[in-house]
């Protein structure tokens, strides 16, 4: 009998020690309950958000940025934008990296026309969206330290992280948190709430991270039509105007024209425009100091 109860209690105890008690998960739930600050509560009531949907936003809000790519800006919020990107240039930049495309052009520059770029980590930064940032787009042949296969997925009729994508302009690094500030204010939004969750407008700035870019191979000095133009080309980026239907009149932006009398600080002080190497063993690196974002002290780079 005894012996029973030595036995029982000894399995009992390991099973503890290898299961926990079940209370300590408990009390590690309720340790995890948000509890939001004062500035995120008055942003939450001046946007009327529903209590029940506050933790969820916040905790989006609060992890670091990534890049989500395109695709979750369509659905339900920029469906026009999403549908008139795809058939701009930007929406088909992956496939310029692909043998015989656009031979001439790559010839004038001394780019070998037959050649497969797809893994060219140069040409990537330029041409995907968040090479080498967290939650970016990751070529053919990515690995995990595991050896788990990480490459991006790439659907042909729905482009997404392997193209130029909304993040590479309108964001600092990576759309996840100004995301659910746009989506928890319905479009009631200042620029100054995005920004201050990694939105940039300034948007003449933004685009000499590639054009007129000095590690771009097709720069102004090789050709007239390399030659950049903000106010003309900005007309070409997202020609929405044909893309409005009845299905996405809920989708107009209704506080635009209020946003566009804001001065938002990217404006005022545009950010750095980052600079960039191949290594020694073939990987991309960002110059110290000239990332847009400072990761660890989360705070904005602005150029002086
Ligand atoms: C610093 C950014 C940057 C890098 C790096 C870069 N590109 Fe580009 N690429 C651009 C920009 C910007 C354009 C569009 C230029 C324009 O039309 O004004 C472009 C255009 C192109 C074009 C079309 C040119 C034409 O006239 O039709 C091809 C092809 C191309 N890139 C391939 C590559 C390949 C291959 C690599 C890597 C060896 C690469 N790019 C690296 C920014 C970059
Ligand atoms: C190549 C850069 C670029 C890309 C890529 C891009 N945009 Fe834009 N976007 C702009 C610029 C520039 C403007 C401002 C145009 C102007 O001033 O008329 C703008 C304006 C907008 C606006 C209006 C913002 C406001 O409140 O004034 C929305 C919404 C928008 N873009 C959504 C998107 C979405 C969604 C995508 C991806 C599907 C996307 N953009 C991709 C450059 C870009
Ligand atoms: C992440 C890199 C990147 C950024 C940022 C970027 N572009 Fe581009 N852009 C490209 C590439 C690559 C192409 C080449 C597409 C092609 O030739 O098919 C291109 C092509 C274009 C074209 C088409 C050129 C033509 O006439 O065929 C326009 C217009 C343009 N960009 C405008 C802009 C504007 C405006 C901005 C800033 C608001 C911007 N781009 C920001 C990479 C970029």
């Amino acid at each position: 009998m005894g012996r029973i109860v030595k036995v029982l209690s000894l399995v009992l105890v390991s099973l503890v020690l290898v299961f926990g008690t079940g209370i300590e998960a408990d009390a590690k739930k309720k340790k995890k309950k948000v509890v939001l600050t004062a500035e995120e509560t008055a942003m939450f009531d001046k946007w009327e958000v529903k209590p029940k949907k506050r933790a969820k936003a916040v905790k989006d809000m609060r992890k670091k940025p990534k890049f989500v790519g395109a695709i979750k800006c369509n659905g339900s919020c920029h469906d026009p934008y999403y549908q008139a990107w795809q058939n701009s240039p930007h929406g088909g930049t992956y496939k310029l990296l692909k043998p015989g495309e656009r031979k001439e052009a790559k010839l004038r520059v001394k780019l070998d026309p037959e050649k497969d770029y797809t893994t060219t980590p140069l040409c990537l930064r330029c041409h995907t969206t968040g090479y080498r940032q967290k939650g970016g787009f990751k070529p053919a042949g990515s690995k995990s330290k595991k050896g788990k296969d990480t490459a991006t997925k790439i659907d042909p009729t729905e482009p997404n992280k392997e193209q130029v994508g909304c993040e590479m302009c309108h964001s600092v690094a990576g759309g996840s948190q100004f995301r659910a500030v746009m989506k928890s204010s319905k479009g009631n939004f200042t620029k100054a709430e995005t920004e201050h969750y990694g939105q940039r407008w300034d948007y003449a700035n933004v685009c000499t991270r590639c054009h007129t870019h000095k590690n771009t191979p097709f720069k102004p000095e090789v050709h007239d039509k390399y030659k950049f133009n903000y106010e003309e080309r900005k007309l070409k980026v997202h020609k929405i105007a044909d893309y409005w239907s009845e299905d996405n009149a809920d989708q107009k932006l209704e506080k635009k024209d209020e946003r566009a009398k804001q001065v938002g600080q990217t404006e005022k002080t545009p950010l750095l425009i980052e600079d960039f190497k191949i290594n020694d063993k073939g990987k991309l690196k960002f110059k110290k100091g000239t990332k847009p974002y400072n990761s660890k002290k989360k705070t904005y780079n602005y150029k002086k």
